[in-house]
């Protein structure tokens, strides 16, 4: 059992013993890894982290207390509003990711329906099925309805008539990504915008990833489509800077057209024997950390810094992207418009490939064969790919090789399993046969991966839940 020291440990030790905890990370500064982290240099990192630091202790939950820090939000969600084409109206939040302004979006849009609906109690929003997994945890936890719609097989779009079909009187909410993370392609903002002022209903775009990097493109002369407050009917846009601005974790902003929408994400209580409480985001006591390095970062970089970004990123990608498509056996998913991709195979088990990418160094993340949709591996390729397309290359193409001569993944019978037969003992046993021993994974996945692909995603989620469940225990 873990327990406070009695004495502190000296600095050194201390650190050593923090250095020692990150040997088995992926080495992410080498850029080896497609996922998870956006880097620059470590001329960055030094402004990031000096202004993260400088604003640690500082405590955003009271703005009055600490005007620094409105002053830094304020200024933060204005550059936001403009990039994304917003007038005078627009208003937000900086918030601690995609999640929380995924969900602040959802709630505001839910509030303010449900008061001007107050017959219904059961309300729906409507999800193309590659809509980001947090508006799935967003209706979980705010207890409202995701009807999920089919997307285009080809293009993997939103459907528009098939979230038209779905509306009812009950909708509140549409939801479109710009881009979807799993394969990278704009939904049709425009139509949808018009779908949701024909049916007086509100409509959230998740530019999380995308909304950043893609005005970029567009003055790199990239055909980017309308995907921002210029489209009419768009009530509200989510966007990260912990993604493609490369400022640090835990930065995002929610945006909503005006402050009538936004006032319903925020949360007051005075109903209790402590400080009248204001929380416009999820979060109530905060670091200043986040909002004050990203601040910092924007300032520094500024329009040219980041156009250079883009530019590095955009090529990065047309590169890999043709790279790939010489590789023998592999293909894109759909016609990416932004740095995300989505590469299958008919002739070779995409798993192995990632298992020998992994034993090249390189980190590249599994998608199974949802929605209609073909399992395949996910690349985000941000601007530290730039100096390494053709050593990935040359190992994704090494890998493809190895990976066509291996024999199929040993998958696991499932048989008939079920969600309900699942428990406690059949669980363990369970992980002990895919070789999950203590929290640790095998070397090689694709057995897993094999096997998680072909379940159902119930299964898969009652999976992942015992596995978490474990992990996280002493
Ligand atoms: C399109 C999109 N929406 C939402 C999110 C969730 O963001 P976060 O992980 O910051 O909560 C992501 C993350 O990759 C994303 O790509």
């Amino acid at each position: 059992m873990v327990r406070l020291p009695l004495k502190g440990l000296d600095r050194d030790s201390l650190f050593e013993r923090m250095q020692r905890y990150r040997q088995n990370d992926h080495p992410w500064r080498e850029g080896r890894i497609f996922g998870y982290i956006f880097d620059v240099d470590e001329e960055v990192r030094e402004v990031i982290r000096q202004a993260y630091t400088s604003f640690l202790t500082e405590n955003a939950l009271d703005p009055t207390v600490f005007p620094s820090l409105l002053e830094m939000e304020r200024e933060v969600v204005a550059i936001a509003a403009s990039h994304l084409q917003g007038d005078g109206e627009v208003v937000g939040n900086f918030t601690s990711g995609g999640t929380e302004s995924i969900f602040l979006a959802v709630k505001a849009a839910r509030d303010k329906f449900r008061e001007e609906n107050p017959h219904l109690t059961q309300i729906q929003m409507i999800l193309p099925v590659t809509a980001h997994a947090a508006f799935h945890k967003a209706a979980h936890y705010l207890d409202v309805e995701a009807i999920v719609v089919p997307v285009d097989p080809r293009t993997f779009k939103a459907d528009v008539e098939a979230m038209k079909d779905a509306i009812t009187e009950s909708t509140f909410l549409l939801v479109a990504s710009a881009p979807s993370y799993s394969h990278g392609v704009i939904d049709p903002i425009e139509e949808i915008g018009q779908l949701a002022l024909e049916n007086n209903i509100y409509f959230h775009v998740d530019a999380c990833i995308g909304g950043f990097l893609l005005p970029f493109w567009r003055k790199l002369g990239r055909d980017i489509p309308s995907f921002d407050f210029s489209v009419e009917g768009v009530s509200s846009i989510s966007m990260d800077f912990h993604k493609y601005a490369y400022a640090a974790k835990g930065a995002s902003v929610v945006l909503y057209r005006d402050k009538g929408l936004r006032k319903y994400q925020i949360f007051t209580c005075s109903h209790w024997t402590g400080y009248a409480m204001v929380n416009p985001t999820v979060q109530s006591s905060k670091s200043g950390g986040p909002l004050a390095s990203c601040w910092a970062l924007l300032n520094y970089l500024g329009e040219e810094g980041y156009l250079e970004l883009s530019r590095k990123t955009l090529v990065a990608t047309e590169k890999i992207s043709q790279g790939i498509e010489r590789i023998g056996g592999l293909y894109i998913l759909g016609e990416p418009e932004m740095s995300l991709l989505a590469v299958a195979s008919d002739e070779v088990n995409v798993f192995h490939i990632i298992d020998e990418m992994r034993a090249r160094g390189w980190y590249i993340q599994p998608q199974f064969a949802r929605g209609g949709g073909k399992e395949n591996f996910h690349l985000s390729i941000t601007a530290a790919h730039f100096s390494l397309v053709d050593p990935f290359l040359e190992d994704l193409e090494e890998s493809v090789e190895s990976a066509r001569r291996l024999p199929p993944p040993e998958e696991v019978d499932l048989g008939e399993l079920k969600v309900e037969d699942l428990d406690e003992v059949s669980m363990g046993a369970f992980l002990e046969m895919v070789g999950i021993r203590e929290g640790r994974l095998p070397s090689r996945m694709a057995g897993i991966h094999q096997m998680l692909n072909s379940s159902s995603p119930e299964l898969v989620e009652a999976f992942l839940r015992y596995f978490s469940n474990e992990l996280y225990s002493l």
